[in-house]
């Protein structure tokens, strides 16, 4: 059996070894397609696999069409909106993720920025501090809950807004439950998005909810530039001075951004929120881990495409 690790933004050396040992642990054979620049490797490496570890690289229908064997994809991460799920479905193939490995990495890149923002992107101006400022969480998951926790420390009040977490598990974390996603924005200085890119999430933040935001309001989105209605955006910060957005990830309007919004916008290079040695041994270990309990047990517990 051959367990391809194709990662266009490849994990650290020290997980990559923690990878091996479990594969070839269980008498499996690794192969490693790591920093590839072309898709062409990528199918060319796919092709004799049994398994396959991703990140956010994509996963097309022409991937698992050149991919017979192919049996299980784990995407050593949460958001698996890189992959074709429907077109896996029908090649029979079985998508997994590994919910919550990577999701401290997530939280504390979040207070990275906040903090960057709140002074001024550290331009030497006088800024402002964090504790006693409102935190709304947008969305309540496994990065929600540790931006929550680590918000404890920096004394901030939080709330969430989570239509698919109950209520009490908000509460026992010491949140407040928000219900109204429009309350979300209007009542938090700071917002941070959790939520996944799907059909119902896509653009689904813009205009009508940044300009509910109170005064110095900011925007932090470690989540994906999908869920953001990016002209919209542009619009309130166009009408708002006292706005900012910080983003681990690059908008398509980066460029326009950057030029209009001096000071007021930052973007990662490339996305780094996961990008630890820690995150990438947690969730590098548990996909190696998760292929080898489907391959030997047909454990499916982490599937996503059901
Ligand atoms: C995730 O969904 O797990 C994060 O966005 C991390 O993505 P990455 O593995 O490409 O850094």
């Amino acid at each position: 059996m051959k367990v391809l690790v194709a990662t266009e933004k490849p994990f650290a050396a020290v997980a990559v070894d923690g990878i091996r040992e479990v594969i070839e642990g269980a008498g499996y054979t690794l192969d490693l397609l790591e920093k590839y620049t072309d898709k062409a490797q990528l199918l060319a490496a796919v092709a004799d696999a049994d398994a396959l570890i991703i990140r956010s690289d994509k996963v097309t229908p022409e991937v698992l069409d050149v991919a017979p064997n192919l049996k299980i994809v784990v995407r050593a991460g949460a958001g698996y909106d890189n992959v074709d799920l429907a077109s896996a479905t029908a090649h029979g193939v079985v998508v997994q993720n590994t919910p919550g490995q990577n999701s401290n990495a997530v939280a504390e890149l979040v207070f990275g920025m906040a903090v960057m923002a709140a002074r001024n992107m550290y331009d030497g101006t006088s800024g402002s501090e964090l504790k006693n400022k409102t935190l709304g969480i947008h969305a309540f998951g496994q990065v929600g809950r540790n931006v929550a926790r680590i918000a404890g420390g920096f004394g901030m009040k939080v709330s969430a807004l989570d239509p698919y977490c109950p209520d009490e598990v908000i509460t026992a974390a010491g949140v407040s439950p928000v219900h109204s996603v429009e309350d979300l924005y209007r009542n938090n200085r700071y917002v941070s998005l959790h939520i996944p890119a799907t059909d119902e999430t896509r653009r689904s933040v813009g205009y009508d909810l940044v300009s509910l935001m109170p005064k110095g309001g900011v925007l932090i989105n470690t989540a994906r530039k999908e869920v953001i209605d990016e002209e919209g955006l542009m619009k309130v910060m166009d009408e708002r001075p006292d706005i900012k957005y910080v983003a681990d990830i690059r908008p398509d309007v980066a460029d326009e951004m950057l030029q209009k919004f001096p000071g007021r916008v930052f973007f990662t290079p490339k996305k780094m929120g996961a990008q630890t040695s820690e995150a990438n041994i947690n969730a590098g270990i548990a996909a190696a881990r998760q292929i080898v309990a489907f391959l030997r047990d047909g454990e499916n517990r982490f599937q996503v495409n059901k």
